[in-house]
């Protein structure tokens, strides 16, 4: 199995980035944790970041062709971005959603998320550990 966890704009500013919401673990690191997880479960996983919009389209259209799954993480475009959860529907492969923070105990413009409904399901306010949650149901849905 080989899955892409997806991080989207200002994920690769972890560590920096208000730390008292999201922590004080940078993006090198959490994807040297999740690699270790996949590994340790005998999966493959490669990681990527993007800021724009566009590249992240792209990169959810190609994904079908190498992988089996999809972690993402689509920071803010996750509250407006029609275009990305378009992007979404179009390809079948397993999709979760993850969120770092709790995006439903913050400001009421993060409490909407366009595109949860064209993944599986969210899981949101665990930190890190809402990637292992979704790495650790996509190997259980591929058994
Ligand atoms: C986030 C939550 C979003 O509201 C925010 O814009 C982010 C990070 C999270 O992981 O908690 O960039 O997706």
């Amino acid at each position: 199995m080989n899955i892409l966890v997806i991080h989207g704009p200002n994920l690769n500013m972890l560590g920096v980035r208000e730390p008292e919401i999201y922590g004080d673990m940078t993006l090198e690191t959490l994807n040297a944790m999740l690699e270790r997880e996949a590994k340790s479960r005998g999966v493959e996983l490669d990681t990527y970041q993007s800021n724009s919009e566009g590249e992240l389209i792209s990169k959810i259209h190609h994904a079908p062709q190498v992988y089996d799954a999809i972690i993402i993480n689509l920071g803010a475009y996750t509250h407006y971005s029609i275009a990305l959860r378009d992007a979404l529907k179009t390809i079948t492969i397993p999709k979760v959603e993850v969120h770092l923070s709790n995006i439903h105990a913050r400001e009421e413009f993060r409490h909407q998320s366009v595109t949860a409904a064209s993944c599986i399901g969210q899981i949101s306010g665990f930190g890190a550990a809402s990637y292992i949650l979704a790495l650790i149901y996509l190997v259980e849905l591929s058994n």
